[in-house]
């Protein structure tokens, strides 16, 4: 990370197929800071929770498991990595979709997430999930709420996943549901919305640099 951006930390908020993850990743690189895709702690706790067979509806027991589970950030430009690995491709399966909103509706589990999410990004970061500046980075140096047409987001989802699966779009239409219930997607108050709908993710990350107050000119 550049002497610039220490401890800076820039929050990227939104529903599911605005964009997030292609900006956050991209921005990371542009601004060269550590990335911290958020949705994947709660993905590997769920899967975690599958591989053991536990009870997604048991929040105790899943925040006892989070709690065991060892979440760093390594790399150059660093990035999370659960057990010592990169978050697996497996974490994007239908086993994992439909589970995961459940999962990470326990406030136990939040609990234990947010506190390692805060202890991953404190050194500065571009964090990426739902509720990073409304709750896990309430004073991010920048925040951004990301949104699209429901339809729009929808295509995406099904085109960055396997096509046509029909479980799989069932248990995204299920998750989002549940998601809304845990996250109202409410930006925060000082956060910049940008809408991505009908846009190419190179314009979408050359407003967002913009908007990035300590950018070099
Ligand atoms: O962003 P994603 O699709 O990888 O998120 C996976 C799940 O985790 C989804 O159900 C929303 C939830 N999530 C959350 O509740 N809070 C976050 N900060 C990030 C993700």
């Amino acid at each position: 990370m550049s002497e610039r951006n220490r401890s800076l930390v820039v929050a990227i908020d939104g529903p599911a197929g605005a964009g997030k993850t292609t900006l956050a990743r991209g921005l990371a690189a542009a601004l060269g800071m550590p990335y911290l895709n958020t949705g994947a702690m709660y993905r590997s706790l769920a899967a975690e929770a599958l591989r053991r067979g536990g009870d997604p509806d048991d929040g105790p027991a899943l925040a006892g498991l989070a709690r065991s589970m060892r979440f760093s950030m390594e790399g150059d430009p660093a990035s999370l990595r659960v057990e010592g690995k990169p978050p697996s491709d497996d974490l994007a399966t239908a086993e994992v979709e439909a589970v995961v909103s459940t999962v990470a509706g326990h406030p136990e589990v939040r609990a234990v997430l947010r506190a390692e999410q805060r202890r991953l990004g404190v050194g500065g970061a571009v964090v990426e999930g739902r509720d990073i500046g409304t709750v896990v980075f309430p004073d991010a140096d920048l925040k951004i709420f990301l949104e699209a047409d429901p339809e729009e987001r929808a295509a995406r989802r099904q085109a960055e996943r396997r096509q046509g699966d029909p479980a799989l779009a069932e248990a995204l239409e299920r998750r989002d549901a549940r998601d809304a219930r845990t996250n109202p997607l409410v930006p925060a108050v000082d956060a910049r919305v940008v809408d991505s709908t009908g846009r190419d993710a190179e314009d979408v990350m050359a407003e967002v640099l913009n908007l990035v107050p300590w950018r070099e000119a």
